[in-house]
């Protein structure tokens, strides 16, 4: 692997550009390369199998482009995936995300701890070992969110049906006593100003994407792989609309980018 070699991103959709956004803040020398793989939206509803299978398409797709690291900016990918990845390319490095239930449990002062995230990742048993290991001193109410990605992903960040269906998903959260709440899907960091107006300003909300860009840091730091020379464009595929992705890029990432079509 070389230095200059470029680093695959991955989600189900336009998610992952959250975590994207993270890596490019910390790392803008970076070449980054992000697979949305907006046909099969929305993960959170498929089968863990499903989901290994297409996370390990678009893995084949970075070994082929040269990557040198790869990313699952998506937690229903990782909880399914990551397991295999690991094993089937040992030596690439690799880095996943979890719902941050660690960082919230320390930062509660109610002890009470919501989590949103998609019914994939909240069933999975990787999430449940999570819990057992840090969240034994606190209250955890979990919150499957069905039908909010579908609306990101139509660029939706904002409408009076989307801030009804969310004012509906974090009101147990509140009524339960919830001072931390974690965003467990790498969508709903798009949120945040929706929630803002939701939710009493006490309210901490955690995500894991600037945890993520450090450990890719960490790991290709330790591999004296990072990037040096001018700061670099992404370049985006997807396996949905291309032209869709054109139109609602501009609202979720703050650069220009080249978009193809993933046809995999
Ligand atoms: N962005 C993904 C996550 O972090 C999942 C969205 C989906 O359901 O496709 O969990």
């Amino acid at each position: 692997m070389v230095k200059d070699a470029p680093i695959g991103v991955f989600d189900s959709g336009v998610g992952g550009l959250s975590v994207l956004d993270e890596i490019h803040r910390l790392l803008p020398h970076e070449s980054l390369l992000y697979v949305a793989d907006c046909g099969h939206i929305p993960y959170g509803e498929k089968t863990p199998a499903f989901i290994r299978e297409r996370s390990r398409v678009v893995a084949e797709f970075f070994r082929e482009q040269g990557a040198k690291a790869f990313v699952i900016a998506c937690n229903t990918a990782t909880v399914a995936a990551v397991a295999d990845l690991r094993s089937d390319y040992p030596d690439w490095p690799l880095v996943g995300m979890e719902p941050a239930v660690k960082p919230a449990a320390a930062a509660t002062r109610s002890g009470v701890v919501g989590v949103l995230a998609t019914t994939g990742t909240l069933q999975s048993a990787k999430f449940a070992a999570l819990l057992d290991r840090f969240a034994t001193d606190v209250r955890v109410i979990t919150q499957p969110c069905p039908g909010l990605v579908e609306l990101i992903e139509a660029g939706d960040l904002n409408s009076p049906a989307l801030r009804q269906m969310l004012q509906g998903y974090v009101a147990p959260l509140v009524e339960a006593g919830c001072d931390t709440i974690i965003l467990g899907c790498t969508h709903y960091p798009f949120l945040k100003p929706l929630l803002a107006t939701l939710l009493p300003p006490t309210i901490i909300l955690i995500d894991t994407g600037a945890a993520v860009a450090r450990q890719l840091q960490r790991l290709l730091d330790e591999r004296q792989l990072l990037a040096e020379g001018p700061p670099r464009i992404a370049q985006f595929w997807t396996s949905g609309d291309p032209q869709h992705l054109r139109n609602i890029l501009p609202t979720l990432w703050r650069f220009t980018g080249v978009v193809r079509s993933f046809d995999r």
